[in-house]
């Protein structure tokens, strides 16, 4: 099974990934995170940590470039080998941040979407899980957690971000007559609850699916 966890900065991801990670349902599965440490994905995080640098159509369009870059050098060295293995993988952030981060509109926000989800380079998960929270909470996040900003954590930029997740979230309850065969399942999780609620309700949700795969 490979299940992703979305949602913007300041959405508690981090916080739940731990207390997932500490979970016995996950003590066999397999961690990974975009961008990743891999060539592409040091590049990028060269990038976004400079908070005052102008997010120019050249930056936005170099950036899509290499986030698309670093999912297929992710899915080559990590994904396939570990799918190969019949390993279980949750990914921190995969194509859906690509769409919600770099698009612009809702027209370019689906285009990265759908071209991604049709690459056969790239994999579609069986879950994404998208932790939805107001961008006033995620920010009175971030404010606290007075760390060094990354581009997109200012309220122009989460406002954007935000509404592109929910264009996503709008696709995908509307995709019957979608071409993909492999359609990923999506889940949006109320990141207001407490963490131990949120983890049980993505636990019950692989946990059904796996009893649908394994009678
Ligand atoms: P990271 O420090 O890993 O943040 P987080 O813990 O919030 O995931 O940096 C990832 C940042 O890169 C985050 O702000 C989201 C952004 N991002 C994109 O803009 N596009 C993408 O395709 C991905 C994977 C991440």
């Amino acid at each position: 099974m490979f299940a992703v966890i979305e949602g913007i900065d300041g959405s508690g991801k981090t916080t739940i990934l731990e207390a997932l990670k500490g979970d016995p349902f996950f003590a066999s599965w397999e961690f990974l995170r975009e961008p990743t440490d891999g060539p592409f994905g040091k590049k990028i995080r060269e990038i976004i940590s400079q908070s005052d640098r102008v997010y120019s159509r050249q930056t936005r369009n170099e950036l899509t470039d290499l986030f698309i870059q670093d999912r297929i050098w992710d899915n080559e060295n990590n994904i396939m080998p570990l799918i190969k293995k019949k390993k279980n993988i949750l990914s921190d952030r995969y194509y859906i941040s690509t769409a919600a981060y770099q698009g612009m509109d809702r027209k370019e926000v689906l285009k990265i979407l759908v071209e991604q989800m049709e690459n056969p380079l790239i994999l579609n998960p069986d879950f994404i899980f998208f932790l939805n929270i107001d961008v006033a909470t995620s920010l009175d996040r971030i404010r606290k957690r007075n760390t060094q900003k990354e581009i997109f954590e200012k309220k122009d930029s989460l406002l954007r971000i935000f509404n592109n997740y929910l264009i996503i979230e709008d696709y995908f309850s509307t995709s019957d007559d979608f071409q993909i065969t492999d359609m990923p399942q999506w889940i949006t999780i109320d990141a207001r609850n407490p963490v131990n609620k949120i983890l049980e309700e993505i636990a019950e949700n692989l946990r059904k699916k796996s009893d649908r795969k394994n009678p």
